[in-house]
């Protein structure tokens, strides 16, 4: 039969999940895993894209993928805090679980834009997940940028997160990686301070810069300051907003601050953007 305007069609609601399995749960820190999941089709997305994650009988939460968009033969991945009943549910799912995945949602990291600039990647805490996507892609793709800076920094040292892949990165000569503890252990020789004191140490061209920057909204305040003051723009900086959402897909305005919907628009916002926002009141 010959489709006409009047044959009546299936169309996938948005708000309802595809099913997933958890292929993989790895223990990341005391109160954070890392989920891969097993999805029935190929899952494509781009840095800094999230998804809604449902445990079944308990709700759903916004999680950023932490995966490398590159590898999708690697499973869905996601690193999840446990803060609450939904990322609790979701933290503890076992291999062989059934989760539910809405998405990739929202405007990602802007790689682009980078080519033939320096990279500053700053990063505070669990703000390393979001960003993890974004490092992939920038040292798979190395030749096309100029010097590349990661800061990070953690309360301890046991709260690193990605720790042997930090180290692993670290022996690469080609990035400049700077990690920093706000208290440090005796077993730990490294810096101490919060993360925006490495600015002021990343070899960079602030003219010439793009910088990303994820973690609590007081340390990106904290940390676009610091690379204001170093003299990068705010039109060249990129920051992540997280904020409580719902739908995930700019309908009922959970994450609205003002005219603007943090799940549609963003979580990425350049700092241009996000600046006269910020002193919006939230709703
Ligand atoms: C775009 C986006 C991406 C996100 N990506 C991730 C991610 O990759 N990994 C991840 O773990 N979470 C991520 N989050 C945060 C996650 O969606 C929330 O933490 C969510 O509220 C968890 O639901 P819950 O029911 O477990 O906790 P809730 O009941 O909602 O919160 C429990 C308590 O924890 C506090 N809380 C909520 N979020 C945080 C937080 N991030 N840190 C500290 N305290 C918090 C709340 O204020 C509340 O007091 C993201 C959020 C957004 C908007
Ligand atoms: S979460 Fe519903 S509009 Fe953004």
């Amino acid at each position: 039969m010959a489709l006409t305007a009047e044959t009546p069609r299936i169309v996938a609601d948005p708000m309802v999940p595809r099913v997933g399995r958890i292929r993989k749960r790895v223990r990341e820190l005391s109160d954070v895993w890392t989920l891969t999941v097993e999805m029935d089709e190929p899952f494509a997305f781009a840095p800094g894209q999230f998804n809604m994650l449902t445990a079944f009988g308990v709700g759903e939460a916004a999680i950023s993928i932490s995966g490398d968009p590159a590898r999708p033969g690697e499973g869905l991945i996601h690193t999840i805090r446990d803060v609450g009943p939904v990322s609790h549910a979701l933290s503890h799912l076992e291999p062989g679980d059934y989760i539910g995945v809405r998405g990739p949602y929202g405007a990602g990291w802007p790689v682009e834009v980078a080519e033939h600039c320096d990279v500053v990647i700053l990063a505070g805490g669990l703000g390393l997940a979001p960003l993890r996507p974004l490092i992939y892609e920038v040292l798979s793709g190395r030749k096309k940028y100029g010097k590349v800076a990661l800061l990070f920094g953690a309360r301890t040292p046991t709260d690193l997160l990605f720790r042997p892949e930090l180290e692993q990165w670290r022996r690469r000569l080609d990035v400049d990686i700077h990690v920093t503890v706000d208290t440090s252990t005796e077993d730990w020789y490294g810096n101490v301070g919060v993360v925006t004191t490495l600015v002021p140490r990343a070899a960079f061209d602030p003219q010439h810069t793009i910088a990303y920057v994820c973690g609590p909204e007081i340390m990106m305040r904290f940390g676009a300051a610091a690379l204001r003051d170093k003299g990068v723009p705010d039109e060249a900086m990129y920051l992540s907003m997280e904020r409580n959402m719902k739908c995930g897909i700019g309908l009922c305005g959970h994450c609205q601050i003002g005219t603007v919907f943090v799940c549609r628009d963003g979580p990425v916002f350049r700092n241009d953007k996000l600046r006269p926002l910020m002193s919006v009141k939230e709703l």
